[in-house]
C-alpha cells in the first residue's frame, strides 16, 4: 500500500480540507503495516498556478505544515514535504504532457470553474495544473489517495494517464505506473460554505463568515455556527427531508462527521427541533474536536527551523522513493535521464 495526497498551501486549512482530506490521511497512517508508506506534500508547485504572493508562499507553506502536524501527520512515520524540493514533480510532468490530451483536459470541472469566461488569460499552468497532479501521485506508485469529493475527476484523469502511458510505452507485464485508487469518505466528502449550501467551503471564499478556519478561536467557530444560513423549518427525523434544504444538509452532515454517527442517527436525535438547539451542540462538538489540533498548531506555527528541517527530511526522503519511477519513465520514451 502506497498512500499519496497533497494540499495547496493557500489560505488557511479550513473544515472542508479536515474533514474531507486530512483526518483520513492520518487515520490511513496510523493503520499502516510493515511495507506500506504514506506520502503527504504541500502542492506549493500548483499554487504558482493562479495570481498568488511570492513573498507569502513561504510562509504559507511552512504553517500549512504545522496545520497537518497539528492534525496528525507524523514526520517520523509519513513522508512529510513540499514539492519545490522534489523537482521529480516537474519533471514527471513534462512527460506526462506527451500523454495527455487537450480534450481531456478541457473537460475538467475545476479548470471550467476557476477560468470561467476568461479562458484565453488563464495560465497554462492552471490548464496542466491535473497534469502535475497526475505526476504527484504516479510518481510514488500510489495505490490509494484520500482526497474530498472534489479531487475525483483529477483522480480519474491521473488513471487515465497512466494506463495510456503504459499501453503506448511499456509491455503488458512491467507496466511503468500503478493505477491510483481515490479514498473519498462516505460522510463530509464535500463540505459546503456555511453562507451558501448549495457552494463547497473553500479557501478562495472572499467571505471569511464561510468557513471554520483551523486557526479561528473557540468563540469565533461558535459564532460562525450561529450565523451560519439555515431555512426556518425544523429539522427531519429522516434523512429524506434534507433533500431540498442544503444549508440544513450540511450542518447535519458536518455534525455526523464529528460525531462519528450516520446522519439517521442525528436526526433520530435532532428531528422535530429547531436550529436554535441544534446550532450550540454542533458548536461544542466542532470546538471539542478542532480545539486541541488549534492548541497544537498555534505551538508550531512559528518554529521555522523545525518546520523547515521537517521539509527538508521529507523532500530528501521523496526525492529518494520517486527516482527509480522517474527513470523508468525516461527510459520508456527513449530518453536517458542525466543522473
Ligand atoms: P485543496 O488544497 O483544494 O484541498 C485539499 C484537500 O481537501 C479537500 N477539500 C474538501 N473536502 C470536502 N469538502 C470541502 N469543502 C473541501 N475542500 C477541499 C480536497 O478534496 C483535497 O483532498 N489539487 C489538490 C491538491 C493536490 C493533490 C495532488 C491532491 C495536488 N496534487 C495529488 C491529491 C493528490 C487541491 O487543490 O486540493
Amino acid at each position: 500500500m502506497r498512500v499519496v495526497s497533497g494540499i495547496q498551501p493557500t489560505g488557511n486549512l479550513h473544515l472542508g480540507n479536515y474533514l474531507g482530506a486530512i483526518r483520513n490521511w492520518a487515520a490511513m497512517q496510523d493503520a499502516m503495516d510493515e511495507g506500506s508508506e504514506a506520502l503527504f506534500f504541500l502542492a506549493d508547485l500548483h499554487a504558482i498556478s493562479q495570481p498568488h504572493d511570492p513573498a507569502g508562499l513561504k510562509a504559507a507553506t511552512l504553517e500549512m505544515t504545522a496545520a497537518l502536524v497539528a492534525c496528525g501527520i507524523d514526520p517520523d512515520r509519513s513522508v512529510l514535504f513540499n514539492q519545490a524540493q522534489v523537482p521529480q514533480h516537474a519533471e514527471l510532468q513534462w512527460l506526462l504532457n506527451g500523454t495527455a490530451r487537450m480534450g481531456w483536459l478541457n473537460r475538467m470541472t475545476q479548470w471550467k470553474d476557476k477560468a470561467g469566461k476568461n479562458r484565453e488569460g488563464q495560465s497554462v499552468a492552471l490548464f496542466t495544473y491535473p497534469v502535475l497532479q497526475a505526476a504527484d501521485v504516479l510518481l510514488y506508485q500510489a495505490t490509494h489517495v484520500p482526497v474530498g469529493e472534489d479531487q475525483k475527476q483529477h483522480l480519474e484523469l491521473a488513471r487515465d494517464i497512466a494506463q495510456k502511458f503504459n499501453n503506448d510505452f511499456a509491455s503488458e507485464d512491467a507496466p511503468v505506473f500503478t493505477l491510483p485508487d481515490p479514498i473519498i469518505p462516505a460522510e463530509a466528502a464535500r463540505i459546503m460554505s456555511l453562507r451558501d449550501g448549495s457552494a463547497k467551503m473553500s479557501k478562495s471564499d472572499p467571505s471569511d463568515m464561510s468557513r471554520i478556519n483551523l486557526s479561528d478561536d473557540a468563540d469565533t467557530m461558535a459564532q460562525k455556527i450561529k450565523k451560519a444560513k439555515t431555512d426556518p423549518e425544523p429539522l427531519p427525523s429522516e434523512e429524506a427531508g434534507l433533500a431540498d434544504r442544503p444549508e440544513a444538509r450540511n450542518l447535519v452532515g458536518i455534525y455526523a462527521a464529528l460525531s462519528g454517527e450516520p446522519v439517521a442517527a442525528v436526526l433520530a436525535q435532532y428531528g422535530g427541533q429547531g436550529f436554535g438547539g441544534f446550532k450550540p451542540a454542533l458548536a461544542d462538538l466542532l470546538v471539542a474536536a478542532l480545539g486541541p489540533i488549534r492548541d497544537r498548531f498555534v505551538a508550531l506555527k512559528d518554529d521555522s527551523e523545525a518546520l523547515d528541517a521537517i521539509l527538508a527530511r521529507g523532500a530528501a526522503k521523496a526525492r529518494e522513493r520517486g527516482t527509480p519511477t522517474l527513470n523508468a519513465a525516461y527510459q520508456a520514451l527513449g530518453l536517458v535521464r542525466h543522473q
